[in-house]
């Protein structure tokens, strides 16, 4: 079982990320990869041309926009300004259905803050589209978007919470996608990121090709993790725990393994449920992300742990992490370390302000192989929210990674995705992505649900299709499942484990990424060319005369592999 274990960590040290990312060609709907975090002295021209944008270089000064204060020659510029939106704007309009990219270089006069872009739907809704840690004396580029519910004009506009400071901006664009295009760059990305092409030649044993053998190739494992949260219910219901294991490598238990979980009284620590359930996942073959050790919320702290006294808590949090993370010490592939630090700081309010770096290089130190996440909600989910903006999440992860000890610590971004109702806008779930991505650090979307609504299951298909065609993204980890476990958010299977339509969706996708079983026939060559998915594959070859058939097992990997296979009879 040990083994098994060791297989799920290499998941984290053989994935060169950095590898990945020269391999990509320019793309026509491309992932803008150079340093998205960095700061530069000259803007680039806008991309896309600027799009749907008018004089999106101000190449015709300001000709188009509408000014707020003054403005430069070579950009434009909102001063005097006294309110938080008000900026330079431009108007344009949204067509019912499409996906907008926006992107902009943005600069401010003095200091540094966050800038949005904002649409003013309508004139009467103000959806944000994306943000960007702006400074003054460089420029940053802000990536974003939005996604049409219906059709009406749209007001940019670009908001930064200190109305004294000037914006400065340069080359916007606006590049409108419809579903199929954005469907096919999605497609596109998976044939380059995901699959690579095997080509195997079969012959007889004189060596001449042997046209119309059949190759069948079913996949044993798949490279990319695609899994599922799991819950208590599975220690005692049978169809739950076949449900599961004939579906999922991957998996986070929901809550049973949180301190509100483990120490319900003060020094009474109980871990009979999610030691049963790391034993069931051990029997089956499945790797689990720890989650989690602290949740930064003070809702969801153990009763006793609220009215802990700072030094109190300090000693308490000492026990808690030495306990959960030893306990578990080379058995999870991942710990989510102190859960939604960006949203919240009960940690932060109660030790100091480095509370959350202490407990990364805490856990690092007691379990230095276990991959250590941060985890947070709506960073890439909901652009209305910007506390927790990609450009937030990113400050705060500086702030964790800051001290030397931490550049040796395997680290990598979680986001939970929980979309709520309505189109998931996925421009802004790619800026994001592209935004955090570009860091360099493994991200996986660790708890992937969309809200019941009629359209639910395309919803969900489109979220999931879009981390999985992300070249940053390295794993997926659903929240949901059958009825009978008390999914009911992202219901797979209803109470009689009936698939749900959103089920299918996911059956669909794990079909699609890899399980097979698929079917060719050599030509007159003897040539079978296809491409795969990552992963490890059985493949059987059989003679079209004979029926003699011979066995391989191949690994698909980064590289084009080229197999020979003798028919001996
Ligand atoms: C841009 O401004 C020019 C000059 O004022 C005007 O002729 C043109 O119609 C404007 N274009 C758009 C798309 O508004
Ligand atoms: C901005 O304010 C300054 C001083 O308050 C004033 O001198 C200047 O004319 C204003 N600029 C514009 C474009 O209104
Ligand atoms: C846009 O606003 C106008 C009035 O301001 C309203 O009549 C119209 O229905 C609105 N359109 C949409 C699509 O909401
Ligand atoms: C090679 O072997 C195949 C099958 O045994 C046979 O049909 C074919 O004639 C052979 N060709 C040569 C050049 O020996
Ligand atoms: C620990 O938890 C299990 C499962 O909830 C329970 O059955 C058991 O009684 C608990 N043990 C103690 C000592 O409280
Ligand atoms: C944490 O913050 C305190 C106070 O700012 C500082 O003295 C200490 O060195 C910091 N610890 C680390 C590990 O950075
Ligand atoms: C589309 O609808 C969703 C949910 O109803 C809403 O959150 C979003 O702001 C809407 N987008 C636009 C552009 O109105
Ligand atoms: C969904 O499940 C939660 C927790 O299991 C429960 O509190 C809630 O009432 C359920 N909601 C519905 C609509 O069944
Ligand atoms: C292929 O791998 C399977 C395990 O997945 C093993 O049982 C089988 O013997 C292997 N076959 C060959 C031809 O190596």
């Amino acid at each position: 079982m040990k083994v098994a274990t060791k297989l799920c960590n290499l998941l984290f040290t053989t994935i060169s990320f950095l590898l990945l990312f020269s391999g990509l060609g320019v793309d026509s709907m491309d992932y803008d990869y150079f340093a998205t975090t960095k700061c530069i002295t000259e803007p680039h021209k806008a991309q896309y041309g600027g799009g749907i944008i008018v004089n999106p270089d101000f190449d015709h000064n300001i000709e188009n926009w509408t000014v707020f204060g003054n403005n430069g020659n070579r950009f434009i510029i909102a001063s005097n300004r006294t309110q938080t939106l008000d900026s330079f704007s431009q108007k344009v309009l949204l067509k019912k259905e499409l996906l907008y990219m926006f992107s902009a270089w943005i600069q401010l006069s003095e200091g540094s803050d966050i800038v949005s872009v904002v649409f003013n739907i309508n004139g009467s809704e103000l959806v944000r589209g994306g943000h960007v840690i702006a400074k003054n004396g460089c420029w940053s580029f802000l990536k974003g978007g939005i996604v049409a519910n219906f059709s009406s004009s749209a007001e940019i506009l670009f908001e930064s919470n200190n109305p004294s400071v000037e914006i400065w901006a340069d080359s916007v664009s606006l590049q409108p996608f419809t579903k199929e295009e954005w469907r096919s760059h999605q497609d596109n990305n998976i044939e380059k990121v995901r699959k690579s092409r095997v080509r195997f030649h079969v012959s007889n044993a004189n060596e001449t090709a042997l046209e119309g053998a059949k190759v069948v190739i079913k996949q044993t494992k798949a490279n990319f993790p695609f899994g599922c949260g799991m819950n208590q219910h599975i220690l005692t219901n049978g169809d739950y725990r076949d449900w599961f294991v004939s579906r999922f490598k991957y998996t986070t238990f929901t809550n049973q393994m949180k301190w509100y979980s483990t120490e319900i009284i003060q020094g009474q620590e109980n871990y009979t449920i999610s030691d049963a359930m790391l034993k069931f996942t051990k029997e089956n073959g499945i790797c689990v992300r720890g989650h989690n050790i602290f949740w930064d919320d003070e809702k969801y702290q153990p009763e006793w742990v609220k009215s802990l006294s700072p030094d109190e808590l300090r000693e308490a949090a000492a026990k808690r992490i030495k306990s959960v993370v030893t306990r578990y010490k080379g058995e999870l592939i991942a710990w989510d370390v102190v859960n939604e630090n960006v949203h919240f700081h009960f940690y932060e309010d109660k030790l100091g302000e480095n509370a959350s770096e202490l407990y990364y290089l805490r856990a690092y130190e007691l379990d230095p192989t276990t991959t250590l996440f941060m985890n947070e909600y709506n960073t890439i989910e909901y652009s209305g929210d910007k506390v927790a903006s990609p450009a937030n999440y990113f400050n705060k992860l500086n702030e964790i990674l800051q001290s030397p000890e931490a550049s040796e610590m395997s680290f990598a971004i979680g986001l939970q995705c929980h979309f709520g109702s309505g189109r998931p806008n996925l421009a802004y779930m790619r800026s994001g992505l592209d935004f955090l991505g570009q860091i360099g650090f493994p991200i996986w979307l660790t708890e992937t649900s969309v809200d019941p609504q009629p359209k639910q299951a395309e919803y969900f298909e489109e979220i999931l299709r879009e981390g999985y065609s992300h070249p940053a993204v390295k794993g997926i980890i659903m929240f949901a499942g059958p009825a009978q476990a008390g999914f009911n958010t992202t219901l797979l299977a209803d109470e009689n484990f009936k698939t749900t339509p959103t089920g299918k969706v996911v059956d669909k996708l794990i079909s699609e990424w890899g399980i097979g079983p698929y079917t060719a026939i050599a030509d007159h060559r003897g040539i079978v060319d296809i491409a795969l998915h990552y992963g490890e594959y059985d493949v059987t070859v059989t003679h079209p005369l004979t029926q003699h058939s011979e066995k391989l097992n191949i690994s698909v990997g980064k590289e084009f592999s080229h197999k020979n296979v003798k028919m001996h009879a």
